[in-house]
């Protein structure tokens, strides 16, 4: 396939729907799901990624409108949320039934990867990359703990999901995930002086992880093995993690409507992208549509920032183009650049280090010594899993990881033998 030519994505000179001609009947709402054998990849992807971004927008505007008292911010948000509910539907409605738990759970790990790394690679912002890259090696490895596990409960082949495009073995293990919150705190970017670029990867990120939480969350104990049980539980509380630590990365002196219609135009980028790289005509269709009807979602907003904040849209946005657009595309090489380089890069309250620099202090060490004390699931599916699969996790780098990491914590907590746990 030969480079593809993509439109620019310029918000302000779109066409866009009315929002009362928007609302849908019960059968437009609910279109053919895709079908998992013959699906490309990235299309799958497509879709985890849209419904993250719908529950977001839907989430968001249900939190501020317990805190907004003007009557007709309230109203034209709620017509905005009632599209992207339906919308959302549409849309989630798009994975088919005979794809199991797990299979889908692989295709959000691949969303989380392969996206990640996209934003990364385009980021403006230093330190919001260095997040993306520190995040990206924990998505990549539960991508590949979840292959273990689909293997283990399905006989089933991860490359039936991912089809070569990601590649499927261990990142930083998911064993050193499990920080103390404190070590999940970051500095915001500033409102003032942020590319659009940044804000938008930012509502992008914060979308998808906290859809992956969600679907973790509502979909873990849907397995009677104990161990898919605690797989899933061990992997969701990660995910809180990353919802903890890029959601700190957006400024909070932004207005509450300034945060409406940023997350709107967020909708319109990323709908845009997926409708230029969709190769489904089907699918693609949907992403054009609904990326008009967000493009009045978002002057909605910009309407009411006119007449309750008097601002104008283009002083809040400061661009007529968002580039590049997100695209789902293989990122093997990226990856493995960041394992070679921060595979042991650890967050010391809001900055990064190496492992080897962090003092005893360090709360981390005394809260895996809790979470982990009584073994890992995340470990222990790699021991289920068939021995090609297995193999991968003895890669020297891993295991050095592993060691330093089980090393340091032991000879802290050995030394504080004979006392309580000490207070987190
Ligand atoms: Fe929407
Ligand atoms: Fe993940
Ligand atoms: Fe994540
Ligand atoms: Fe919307």
């Amino acid at each position: 396939m030969g480079e593809i030519v993509m439109a620019q994505f310029r918000p302000f000179e779109m066409d866009s729907i009315p929002i009362e001609e928007q609302f849908m009947n019960w059968k437009e709402i609910v279109q053919p799901s895709y079908d998992k054998k013959s699906v490309d990849a990235y299309t799958r992807t497509r879709v985890i990624l849209m419904n993250g971004i719908e529950s977001a927008s839907i989430l968001m505007s249900h939190a501020m409108e317990r805190m907004i008292e003007e009557p007709e911010i309230k109203r034209k948000m709620a017509a905005i949320r009632r599209v992207d509910s339906m919308q959302q539907q549409t849309v989630d409605w798009l994975n088919p039934a005979n794809q199991s738990v797990i299979e889908t759970t692989l295709g959000y790990e691949q969303v989380a990867v392969d996206l990640t790394a996209n934003l990364a690679k385009n980021e403006p912002d230093p330190y919001v990359k260095q997040t993306l890259d520190f995040a990206l090696l924990e998505d990549f490895d539960h991508l590949y703990r979840y292959s273990c596990l689909y293997d283990y409960l399905e006989g089933g082949d991860p490359e039936f999901i991912v089809q070569g495009k990601t590649e499927v073995k261990p990142g930083r293990p998911t064993v050193g995930h499990h920080r103390h919150p404190d070590d999940n705190m970051r500095k915001h970017y500033d409102k003032d002086t942020a590319d659009i670029k940044t804000k938008m990867n930012y509502l992008t990120i914060v979308a998808g992880e906290q859809q992956t939480e969600l679907f973790y969350k509502t979909h873990g104990n849907m397995y009677s093995d104990e161990l898919a049980r605690q797989l899933y539980s061990e992997i969701a509380d990660v995910e809180e993690e990353h919802v903890t630590q890029y959601g700190l990365l957006g400024d909070p002196r932004e207005t509450m409507l300034e945060k409406a219609a940023l997350m709107q135009l967020c909708e319109a980028y990323i709908y845009f992208s997926c409708a230029q790289t969709e190769t489904d005509p089907r699918i693609k269709a949907i992403w054009e549509n609904f990326a008009k009807m967000e493009i009045a979602h978002f002057e909605g907003c910009a309407h009411l920032i006119e007449k309750y904040e008097g601002r104008d849209i283009r002083d809040v946005v400061k661009a007529d183009v968002i580039e590049p657009l997100v695209v789902f595309e293989p990122n093997k090489e990226y990856v493995n650049k960041v394992i070679d380089e921060q595979l042991d890069i650890m967050p010391d309250g809001m900055e990064y280090k190496r492992l080897s620099e962090m003092a005893d202090t360090w709360s981390s060490f005394k809260f895996q010594w809790k979470v982990n004390s009584a073994g890992v699931p995340s470990e222990e599916v790699v021991g289920k899993a068939s021995s090609e699969l297995a193999q991968r996790d003895q890669a020297k780098n891993i295991q050095q990881f592993k060691n330093q990491l089980s090393e340091r914590t032991e000879s802290i907590m050995s030394s504080q033998r004979g006392r309580a746990m000490p207070p987190l």
